[in-house]
């Protein structure tokens, strides 16, 4: 039903000049399919032009792209509304995404977190490095001393998020490190995580995202 997708009918004159040129991987229209099955066919062809850059099914390989496989539809609804609204500005949402969601609505926005939230988390990797062991004990139980939350408070006990909140599991660790950093900034403006990323120093980041990528 859905092997013949009206090609980004849901991106109607967006630009694709952003895509570098490293960053397409051509999908065969038969992998296309098997991808996006189940795909209301306005929508399919949207999803097309995501994988170009956060791979079939949001299983990216690049860090560059955060992986949408396995996210909360929720989370993912409401960034996709913060990418068009312009609320989520930090450097790549500007570069990479703001001109994708410009012109999605909210009924495609809301079957795409649905389609990403089916597909299936990449799993983490072993890490048995002091670094993801200090990792851990963040996540778990924060930095009282320096009013650091435990991570798990909010993100799940597996990193596994919960509507808003995103899962944080099977995510690239330099992504994650990007938007701690962003948040601690403002560059992207989010009051809770800014309070639970700010007092976090370079090395406490590297170890809770090395923490994150076991999972
Ligand atoms: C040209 C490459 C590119 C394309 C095509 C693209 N994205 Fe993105 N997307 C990015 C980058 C880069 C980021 C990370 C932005 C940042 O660092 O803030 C991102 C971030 C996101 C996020 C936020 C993920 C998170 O964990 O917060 C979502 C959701 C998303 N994209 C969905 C989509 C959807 C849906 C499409 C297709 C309609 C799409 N993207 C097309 C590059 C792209
Ligand atoms: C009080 C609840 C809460 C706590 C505690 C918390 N977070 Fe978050 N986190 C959130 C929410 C809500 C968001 C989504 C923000 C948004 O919508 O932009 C988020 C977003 C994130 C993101 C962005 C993910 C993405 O895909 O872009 C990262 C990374 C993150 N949190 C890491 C952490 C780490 C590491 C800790 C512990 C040091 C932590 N969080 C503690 C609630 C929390």
């Amino acid at each position: 039903m859905t092997d013949q997708p009206r090609r980004r009918s849901g991106l109607h004159g967006v630009s694709l000049a952003v895509l570098g040129g490293a960053a397409f991987a051509a999908m065969t229209p038969a992998a296309f399919a098997v991808e996006a099955a189940g795909v209301p066919p306005d929508v399919a062809g949207a999803i097309h032009v995501c994988s170009s850059c956060h791979g079939p099914r949001g299983q990216s390989n690049s860090s560059t792209f955060p992986r949408l496989a396995g996210q909360q539809k929720d989370y993912t609804d409401t960034q996709l509304k913060a990418f068009r609204d312009h609320t989520r500005a930090d450097p790549h949402a500007k570069t990479y995404m703001w001109g994708m969601a410009a012109r999605l609505t909210d009924a495609q926005i809301a079957a795409i977190a649905d389609y990403y939230a089916a597909q299936p988390p990449v799993p983490g990797e072993r890490d048995a490095s002091a670094q993801a062991a200090a990792g851990a004990q963040i996540f778990m139980q924060g930095i009282p001393a320096k009013d650091v939350l435990p991570c798990m408070s909010c993100h799940g006990e597996k990193a596994e998020g919960n509507g808003p909140i995103p899962r944080l599991a099977g995510q690239h660790p330099p992504y994650l490190a990007r938007q701690l950093e962003a948040f601690a900034s403002m560059a992207r403006a989010n009051e809770i995580m800014h309070q639970n990323s700010m007092n976090l120093t370079p090395d406490e980041i590297a170890a809770v995202t090395a923490y994150l990528g076991t999972q």
